[in-house]
């Protein structure tokens, strides 16, 4: 049974705070929030013990393992008290928005890179581990073309954009990881996109964007993004290659079709937002966690993952800025 801490009480910390109290494998012992009863009211619904005070965490006895669910910019900071303390870590992407940042964040937990995974949860999306199988096992044959497309209903208030460093390392962080995930190393970012969403441009940001990323075989990623979609959270990927192509469709509220008069082939709504659309994958993500560090095997993805995913988000940043095309080294 691993014992677990979670930092930080917001939208994914309740979250992760529910998988784990759920989880046969796990038990959530402390739930920590700086704001106050922040903490409390998620722990007090789940009957474990809360604190205002992080530093708690690191020196629980009866804590194996954190979850960091913070804010981007405390993520390598409590990363690296909480392995300092033996405890391992699973943090919430992305890392950190700052290469150097993740930099020093690997010089700290050198020797117990194999303690700390990163929260790039779509990797454990059932339809992206049969897909991603599939690949492998080679029936549509070496992939020339990989297509991620990626919308979210509604874009978050501005102060919350303000703070997380643009699309491309807030929003496109899972689309480049997904990319590295199916198709490898790429040596050529572009990208492009505009604001269309009231707001977004006041702040320097985007909410529409499209980057291709090239691998040095030539197969090519195509990640389409929107921070709004009216048909609501729009998450497919296709995979294209010679022997033929493999794709994750949308999940609906119901998989019954209505055909009438009004329209054919009428399904119900996309899956509301994350929480929801990526419920599974949560719960695997955990599993994945949990027996990682039990048996003493590094979990994927890792931080150098994060670090891989952050410099295809500063490589697309610069490439749509300057209007040009980012080599990677
Ligand atoms: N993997 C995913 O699907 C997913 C989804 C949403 C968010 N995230 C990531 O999770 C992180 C948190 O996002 P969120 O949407 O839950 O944010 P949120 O604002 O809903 O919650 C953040 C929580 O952290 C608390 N907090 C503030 N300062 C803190 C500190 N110094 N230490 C600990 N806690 C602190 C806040 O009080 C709040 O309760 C972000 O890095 C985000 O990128 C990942």
């Amino acid at each position: 049974m691993l014992r677990l801490a979670i930092i930080g009480a917001g939208r994914i910390g309740q979250v992760h705070a529910k998988t784990i109290a759920s989880h046969p494998a796990a038990e959530l012992v402390l739930i920590a929030d700086p704001v106050a009863g922040a903490a409390s009211r998620v722990a007090k619904s789940i009957g474990v013990r809360a604190t205002g005070t992080i530093d708690e965490v690191y020196s629980a006895a009866d804590v194996d393992a954190v979850v960091v669910c913070s804010p981007t910019k405390h993520h390598v900071d409590q990363i690296m008290a909480a392995v300092a303390a033996g405890k391992a870590v699973l943090t919430e992407k992305p890392v950190d928005l700052s290469v150097e940042r993740v930099d020093q964040c690997l010089a700290a937990i050198a020797g117990n890179e194999h303690r700390v995974m990163v929260g790039f949860n779509r990797r454990f999306d059932p339809g992206v581990v049969e897909l991603k199988a599939r690949i492998d096992a080679g029936e549509i044959g070496a992939l020339r073309q990989l297509t991620i497309v990626s919308r979210d209903p509604a874009a978050p208030p501005a102060n919350y954009l303000i703070n997380n460093g643009g699309i491309f390392r807030d929003m496109t962080i899972h689309d480049f990881d997904m990319a590295r995930f199916l198709l490898g190393d790429f040596v050529e970012v572009a990208a492009s996109g505009h604001a269309f969403i009231d707001g977004i441009g006041e702040i320097g940001d985007i909410d529409t964007a499209t980057v291709t990323l090239t691998t040095a075989s030539g197969a090519v990623c195509t990640i389409l993004n929107s921070r709004e979609c009216a048909a609501g959270y729009d998450q497919r990927i296709e995979a294209f290659g010679p022997k033929g192509s493999l794709e994750t469709a949308n999940l609906r509220s119901t998989g019954v079709q209505f055909n009438g008069p009004a329209g054919t082939g009428v399904a119900g709504p996309y899956l509301p937002f994350f929480l929801e659309r990526y419920a599974h994958a949560y719960t695997n993500e955990l599993d994945h966690f949990i027996t990682a560090i039990e048996s003493g095997q590094a979990p994927k993805p890792s931080v150098l993952d994060g670090r891989g995913a952050l410099l295809l988000a500063d490589a697309a940043d610069e490439a749509a800025k300057q209007h040009t095309v980012v080599t990677i080294a």
